[in-house]
């Protein structure tokens, strides 16, 4: 038989749609997803497994850079297809034992939700059967204050994650929906954003004549918006 050939379909939300709606219990208490997170942007994260070193080398990375997260009003969520207890017992040994890049006596203080039956990993698509049909993938879902996906991003099971990628992204989803404009390639605070595509010829004509507005072309059109008026508008006020 083909490789693909009756395998169950597995649901995956787009970007776009509201995030699928559970019930779950995590190591924080139990969650209703997403309605506990309204009004904040939320991440929702998948891990293949309970004690393996790639995982835990990014639960390190996420736990160290919560505050982080926090300040950017972002709470973190994870999951795997694993029970409540070997959740608890992986946690545990990552505070008392692991030491990597300088971290150590790292506390996981975000919710983990145990996933045995992979109702949640297959209501987000996180199973992929072709890299692995038990273990769900390093999927990674941006869902915004009211509870819309905003960004997805997969990866596999060798690969870890770039968490100042993920920092970035939510700055930049916020970033865009506070001023009306698009990011470019590698944004990060204090470059310059892009101002949408002209809807009219009248308003390619005035962006082209606006001082503020640099248009290389009638469809190319940046503006400047630094760093702190950025960050005074995303970040909380500590
Ligand atoms: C890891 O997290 O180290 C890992 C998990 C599943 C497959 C390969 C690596």
């Amino acid at each position: 038989m083909e490789q693909n050939q009756e395998q169950e379909v597995f649901s995956m939300p787009r970007i776009g749609d509201a995030a699928p709606e559970f019930k779950a219990v995590t190591t924080q208490g139990d969650i209703n997803f997403p309605s506990d997170y309204k009004g904040e942007w939320v991440i929702l994260f998948s891990h293949p497994a309970d004690f393996t070193p790639v995982c835990t080398s990014e639960f390190m990375t996420f736990a160290t850079m919560a505050d982080q997260f926090e300040e950017a009003n972002c709470k973190l969520v994870g999951l795997s297809i694993d029970g409540l207890y070997s959740h608890i017992a992986w946690l545990r040994t990552i505070k008392e034992k692991i030491e990597y890049k300088g971290m150590k006596d790292v506390e996981v203080n975000f919710p983990l939700i145990e996933d045995i039956t992979m109702d949640v990993a297959k209501k987000y698509g996180m199973i992929q059967p072709n890299e692995d049909s038990t273990k769900a993938v390093r999927a990674v879902f941006f869902i915004d204050p009211k509870g819309i996906i905003r960004t997805i991003i997969y990866y596999p099971l060798s690969l870890g994650r770039n968490f100042d990628e993920l920092y970035r992204v939510i700055i930049a989803l916020q970033a865009a929906d506070e001023f009306g404009v698009a990011t470019p390639a590698d944004w990060r605070p204090g470059d310059d954003v892009i101002i949408g595509p002209a809807g009219s010829c009248g308003s390619a004509k005035d962006r082209m004549d606006d001082s503020e507005i640099n248009c290389q072309d009638w469809f190319f059109c940046t503006k400047k918006l630094d760093k702190k008026t950025v960050l005074d508008k995303v970040l909380k006020k500590k």
